[in-house]
């Protein structure tokens, strides 16, 4: 049962599916943090009513990432997480921890990476991009963090058809129901050592 940490910022709806998915014994594997950027994220209560320790560090108290990250590792510290799992957190963190968890740290992000990613990509800003592109798919990816957003191996991906009467608030939705089943599936592969440290066992569904 490998131990795990998710940091949010927001409402949760992915940590809830890896909530669910453990809890059900899909991923082999218990959360026993929940980190939150955002004292009033609703994923704190969804931590909360089951019964996972939560602590909040909020990125405008730290003069500066690594300050940040620093305050996270020390919470961390002791806790024996095997694997970190960002979960709509829209911190970057810095090179101390990313070091500290090599390949231990993943993310999902709502399209194709390496389309649509990067600095300012998040949430509905990124579906609102697919749209005006006319791409004709869009999707989620897991992937490792590194040092650049969005950037580190992709270890699984969904793609989502992009229909003509499709508004952003239509493809979020749509991209967000396969993220619910795709993040599960990545993090039951990580714990049962299916995934290779490069993220070669990249899938495009
Ligand atoms: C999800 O769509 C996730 O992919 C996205 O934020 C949303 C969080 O929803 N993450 C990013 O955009 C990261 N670049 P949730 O709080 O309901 O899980």
């Amino acid at each position: 049962m490998i131990r795990i940490a998710v940091f949010v910022s927001g409402s949760g709806t992915n940590l809830q599916s890896l909530i669910d998915s453990c809890k059900t014994g899909f991923i082999p594997g218990n959360i026993v943090l929940v980190i939150s950027s955002n004292p009033g994220a609703y994923a704190l209560r969804r931590a909360e009513k089951n019964g996972i320790e939560t602590a909040v560090v909020v990125r405008k108290d730290f003069g500066d990432k690594e300050n940040f990250s620093a305050a996270i590792l020390e919470i961390l510290k002791g806790k024996d997480i095997n694997l970190i799992c960002l979960a709509g957190f829209l911190q970057q963190l810095g090179g101390n921890i990313i070091r500290e968890y090599e390949r231990r740290i993943i993310n999902i992000h709502p399209a194709l990476l390496p389309d649509f990613g990067g600095r300012g990509m998040y949430g509905m800003r990124v579906h609102e991009a697919v749209i005006k592109s006319k791409a004709e798919y869009s999707g989620c990816t897991v992937h490792y963090v590194d040092e650049e957003y969005d950037h580190g191996p992709v270890i699984m991906q969904k793609r989502v058809a992009v229909e003509e009467n499709d508004t952003p608030e239509t493809l979020a939705e749509k991209v967000l129901k396969e993220e619910h089943k795709l993040y599960p599936e990545a993090v039951r592969k990580f714990a049962l050592g299916q995934i290779g440290l490069s993220g070669g066992a990249a899938e495009k569904g």
